[in-house]
């Protein structure tokens, strides 16, 4: 597969993630809060999101193994990496890269609010809102984009492309 078209520039995601930081900034109103970041595909986004806000968000990682084609899943969430601070009466964003059947972000926050944090959030770059199977409620949205599969920023196509600055679409060689 090779790089199709840019469908969002490099200038055009920057100033977006900007908007968000500040955004984000505004809603906790100076509040501590824990950001937890879904590798691998957030990294990019969230390097540049902690810079665009005012505030000084502690920070934790998952990672996940994709639901892949499953379409409903057990109810459990396998961890490649879990947690590695409490949450329990914290306030909690997650920052994901895409939200495409809601799988991920559905159990994700299922668990994540068993642990009784005080409030939970949701920030993703992108959104495919057609191939939505679980509804999931997301505070923050980047851009809302068609039902097609896209690289760069922090997204992949079998661990290629991440470094991409825009995020693209793909075609057959
Ligand atoms: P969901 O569980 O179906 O919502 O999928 C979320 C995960 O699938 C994301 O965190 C991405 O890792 C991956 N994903 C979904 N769509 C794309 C895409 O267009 N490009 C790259 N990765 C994607
Ligand atoms: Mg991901």
């Amino acid at each position: 597969m090779i790089i199709d078209k840019i469908l969002l520039s490099e200038n055009l995601i920057l100033q977006r993630v900007q908007e968000l930081g500040q955004q984000i900034t505004n809603d906790y109103c100076g509040q501590s809060f824990i950001l937890i970041c879904v590798l691998k595909g957030a990294l990019v986004f969230v390097a540049d999101l902690i810079r665009s806000m005012d505030a000084h968000p502690d920070l934790d990682f998952v990672q996940i193994s994709s639901y892949g084609n499953k379409t409903e899943s057990s109810g459990n969430i396998d961890f490649l990496r879990e947690l590695t601070t409490n949450i329990k009466g914290q306030n909690i964003l997650v920052v994901d890269d895409i939200i495409d059947s809601g799988l991920t972000l559905y159990h994700l926050n299922k668990y994540l609010l068993s642990k009784k944090p005080s409030s939970l959030r949701t920030c993703v770059l992108l959104s495919k809102p057609d191939r939505r199977k679980k509804h999931v409620e997301v505070d923050y949205v980047g851009f809302d984009i068609p039902d097609e599969f896209v690289v760069g920023y922090g997204l992949d196509f079998s661990e290629k492309y991440r470094g991409l600055r825009s995020i693209a679409t793909l075609r057959m060689a």
